[in-house]
């Protein structure tokens, strides 16, 4: 058996059987853009609820939020965002094509020596593409502006968030004064964020827009290394969660200078991608940089009255911040498994290679999927009526047309771990098959009982 993990397999599995689209692709497609198809949708929603369930249902000291992606330009002028937020950029003067200066250090294996007091001069570098001399180095700000209101002037520009946290860093105070929150304690959002990145790359790896998961987790300053450590741990069991052998996970140590502005400590976890070891998520220590800042610019008192000492001061913050991409992304890369000859020696439905998408349970997009023996009655009028009652609690999916080894075959390409299969004894014994993705063994349950099985098998 052999796990390729090969990024063109799996853009053509995510393509073919529905998960991810290049986006408007009837218009010959945007740059970087992709749209999550009916599987897609699914896995992307698993890996939101199980992260919403670690990080936030399942902890006593953690609440959520959902702040407006548009928000007072302020928030991004106070947050450094406007001044700070760019990337190096480089011009090929022959081909003018543009490129991340740091990328190109990196890939021209200069980025040990990068010294930001000392930088690489461009002319030591050429363009990849072509060949041509480079520009100099400009910064060039990922924020994506836009106007708020029918006037298209300075004073209406808006920014679309770069990172959800600032939505959060604004709400501190009414989450702390609405729920009556004591430190240590959390706040938790998911969603879009953008970025006019100047180079996108591997498929759903950097795009300019996507969506986060991200905690700003509120301490007193004294004990912020202790929370670090155990987010640090948290960070390990999710990438445990969502499958991700640990041997491809590495925690990287940013160094001063190449960490945000905001960070006095960033570890941030590296994923063995096929394309290269890259970052998968970060884990930074924040201090009390934003809140001050937001203080500065918006006169609010946003200060923490400790309920036993009254001493009043301004929490440190620790962010665990992950990509919902990445994570689908590293997710199915794992996943991915190809068995060569295939793995059934009963079915003429064999292949030279089979695919297996061995995701957890709880990410794949549909848990069981309802095969009838024959395509005709009763048989298929007693496959519905177990369908319509499973749907109620599981995602499920039905399938009638062809053999039933190619139809495991689909299933087992999209990682659905449970095949129910109703055949003729099943009118009589009111029993089904159960085929179980990964170890192939069969049960033979009965239709009554089927609920709790699949509750217990898939820990619902
Ligand atoms: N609030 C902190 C923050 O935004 P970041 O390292 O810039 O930190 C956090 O981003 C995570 O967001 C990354 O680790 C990655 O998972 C995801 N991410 C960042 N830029 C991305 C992009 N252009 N495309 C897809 N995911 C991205």
């Amino acid at each position: 058996m052999e796990n390729q993990r090969n990024i063109e397999k799996v853009v053509n599995l995510a393509k073919r059987r529905g998960f991810i689209f290049p986006s408007s692709e009837i218009y010959g497609g945007l740059s970087a853009s992709y749209d999550y198809g009916p599987l897609g949708v699914e896995l992307k929603n698993n890996i939101k609820k199980a992260w919403w369930k670690m990080f936030v249902t399942d902890r006593m000291d953690m609440v959520g939020l959902d702040a407006a992606i548009i928000m007072h330009p302020k928030v991004w002028e106070a947050s450094g965002h406007v001044d700070n937020f760019s990337d190096p950029l480089v011009e090929c003067k022959k081909c003018h094509k543009r490129f991340r200066y740091d990328h190109l250090l990196e890939d021209n294996s200069l980025e040990p020596k990068h010294d930001k007091a000392k930088p690489i001069d461009p002319k030591d570098i050429v363009c990849p593409e072509c060949g041509g001399q480079l520009t100099d180095v400009k910064q060039f700000n990922m924020m994506f502006k836009t106007f708020m209101g029918p006037v298209e002037d300075s004073a209406s520009v808006v920014y679309l968030r770069p990172e959800t946290a600032g939505g959060i860093f604004v709400n501190f105070k009414n989450v702390l004064e609405t729920q009556r929150m004591k430190l240590p304690f959390g706040i938790a959002q998911i969603g879009k964020a953008f970025r006019n990145e100047i180079t996108t790359e591997n498929f759903i790896f950097r795009t300019r827009e996507f969506e986060q998961m991200e905690v700003e987790y509120f301490v007193n300053p004294k004990d912020w290394k202790k929370h670090f450590e155990a987010w640090l741990e948290t960070m390990r069991n999710w990438c445990e969660l969502i499958g991700l052998d640990k041997k491809n996970v590495v925690e990287k140590e940013i160094k001063d200078g190449d960490r945000a502005h905001y960070s006095k400590r960033t570890v941030d976890f590296e994923y063995k991608f096929p394309f290269g070891q890259k970052e998968l998520y970060g884990l930074a220590y924040r201090t009390d940089y934003d809140l001050i800042q937001h203080e500065k610019f918006s006169k609010e008192d946003l200060k923490y009255t400790d309920p036993i000492s009254r001493e009043k001061f301004i929490p440190h913050v620790i962010e665990p911040s992950l990509g919902v991409d990445r994570s689908v992304l590293a997710a199915l890369l794992s996943a991915y498994t190809e068995v060569e000859g295939g793995r059934s020696t009963t079915t003429k439905a064999i292949k030279d290679v089979e695919v297996v998408l061995r995701l957890p349970y709880a990410l794949a997009p549909i848990k069981i999927t309802v095969l009838p023996l024959s395509k005709k009655e009763p048989l298929t009028k007693l496959s519905q009526e177990i369908l319509l009652k499973l749907k109620k609690n599981f995602v499920c999916a039905y399938d009638e047309t062809a053999s039933i080894g190619k139809r495991y075959r689909r299933q087992d390409e999209i990682g659905t771990p449970y095949c129910l299969t109703v055949d003729f004894d099943s009118l009589e014994d009111n029993k089904v098959t159960i085929r179980d993705r990964d170890s192939m063994k069969q049960d033979r349950v009965a239709i009554d009982d089927l609920e709790s099985y699949f509750r217990e098998k898939l820990n619902y």
